[in-house]
């Protein structure tokens, strides 16, 4: 099926030539075509080939993802998936980048305009260093990675994300690339419609996609979206400031922030943890403990942790592992968060993980996730729409800080 969702135009997002624009649909339709065409040929040339081969190599046959990959990397239709897969990722980028470069200095300049025409705070020391983590190589294939600057007020990495993740995701998470923050906020208008949080954070926003829409749904609040990467927060503030809205935003690291104790009432993230690594995740969950006030919530919205899936699918899942440069994917899906919330100080009680699945990973279900209305008139917001549709691909944890009488005790 042609899938024809756009994306919603913006003050600061790059415009594309008719001959840009059309390089970027096929890079769009590329990844459709090989979801829908040739990932499914994967189940029969396991089934009917691979498995038996291992099985007659080794006598036994293959257990987990692990004995999967190593029949399955041998071969030839998965070789042309997987290289295919690269391929459009590549393209993809490349596709954004040549219109992001094209128009870089207007987008530095509007950037600038848009910025100082709101009094939220945009806050870039110039000593910050990002992780190392995040810097040594070009996350999810994406050109410079979030943190690469090559001029004054850069924006080129913002602008990047924000029109390639769109093509990435093939335009399931909405005209605005918000259905994971549109989601977690409905979660929280189903699950506890009385949460009126005074200030919220939200870690790793990248170009504030997921934060805006809690800037929509709690207009009284005072809102930090906080990331590594310098040139996304910049591009996140201007573009915040172009839909009007007041929300601040600081290159900061989510390990080790420079707000006070307790002084945020929830602390989120979407799809930031899988991004970090072994250290630093705990470090994540101990520093929202330590800024949340008494009774204050957590929400990390990722993905699903691979025991709750085959061994079949955990094997596909971690080909972003093997060939888009995540090397946190599969590891992180194998720690146990649960475990990691309780031992920074959330009460197990408390602790709820939820297999809330919301988009992108199936994409034929993602659309159910996203309110087809919203997708097609961005001015129709639909608040009762996004939340975690059944079959997607995404995850929440969500873990409460005791109440001050229980800190005390
Ligand atoms: C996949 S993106 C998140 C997307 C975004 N939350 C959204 O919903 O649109 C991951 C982001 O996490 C950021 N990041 C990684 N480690 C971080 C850390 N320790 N502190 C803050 N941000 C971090 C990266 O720079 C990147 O922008």
């Amino acid at each position: 099926m042609l899938n024809t969702f756009q994306q919603a135009s913006h003050q600061i997002l790059p415009q594309a030539t008719a001959d840009e624009a059309a390089r970027q649909e096929f890079a769009k339709s590329f990844k459709g075509f090989i979801q829908s065409t040739l990932l499914p040929g994967l189940t029969p040339v396991y089934n009917t080939r691979v498995a038996k081969a291992f099985e007659k190599e080794h006598g036994r046959a293959p257990q987990d993802r692990r004995d999967i990959r190593s029949g399955m990397v041998k071969d030839f239709y998965f070789q042309h998936y997987a290289a295919s897969n690269r391929i459009a990722q590549e393209l993809l980028w490349e596709s954004v980048n040549v219109s992001v470069d094209r128009q870089l200095p207007e987008l530095i300049e509007r950037a600038r305009e848009l910025s100082a025409s709101t009094k939220a705070k945009l806050v870039i020391p110039e000593d910050f260093v990002p992780p190392r983590y995040v810097t040594a190589f070009d996350i999810h294939c994406m050109p410079g990675g979030y943190c690469s600057e090559v001029t004054k007020d850069d924006v080129a990495v913002g602008a990047l994300y924000d029109r390639g993740v769109f093509l990435y995701s093939m335009g399931y998470t909405g005209p605005n690339n918000d259905d994971m923050g549109r989601s977690v906020c409905n979660y929280l208008r189903r699950h506890a419609p009385d949460f009126k949080p005074r200030r919220i954070l939200d870690m790793g926003c990248t170009v504030g996609h997921s934060t805006l829409p809690y800037k929509e749904y709690f207009p009284d609040a005072e809102i930090w979206g906080i990331d590594v990467g310098a040139p996304c927060v910049r591009y996140a503030h201007a573009r915040a400031a172009g839909f009007g809205l007041e929300v601040n935003f600081a290159a900061m690291n989510a390990e080790e922030t420079t707000f006070e104790d307790g002084y945020f009432d929830l602390v989120v993230s979407h799809i930031l943890l899988h991004e970090t690594s072994g250290k630093a995740m705990p470090r994540v969950f101990a520093e929202a403990h330590r800024v949340l006030a008494p009774g204050g919530m957590m929400i990390h919205a990722d993905l699903p942790p691979f025991d709750l899936m085959d061994p079949f699918t955990q094997f596909i899942l971690d080909n972003e592992t093997w060939y888009n440069n995540e090397p946190f994917w599969g590891a992180m899906r194998d720690m146990d968060q649960i475990a990691l919330a309780e031992k920074v100080g959330f009460d197990r009680s408390a602790v709820k993980f939820d297999t809330a699945p919301m988009a992108v990973m199936e994409f034929a279900a993602a659309a159910e996730g996203y309110s087809q209305q919203a997708a097609e008139d961005v001015a129709e917001r639909d608040f009762t729409a996004g939340e975690f549709a059944p079959g997607g691909g995404w995850e929440v944890l969500i873990a409460r800080k005791a109440e001050a009488a229980a800190l005390a005790a």
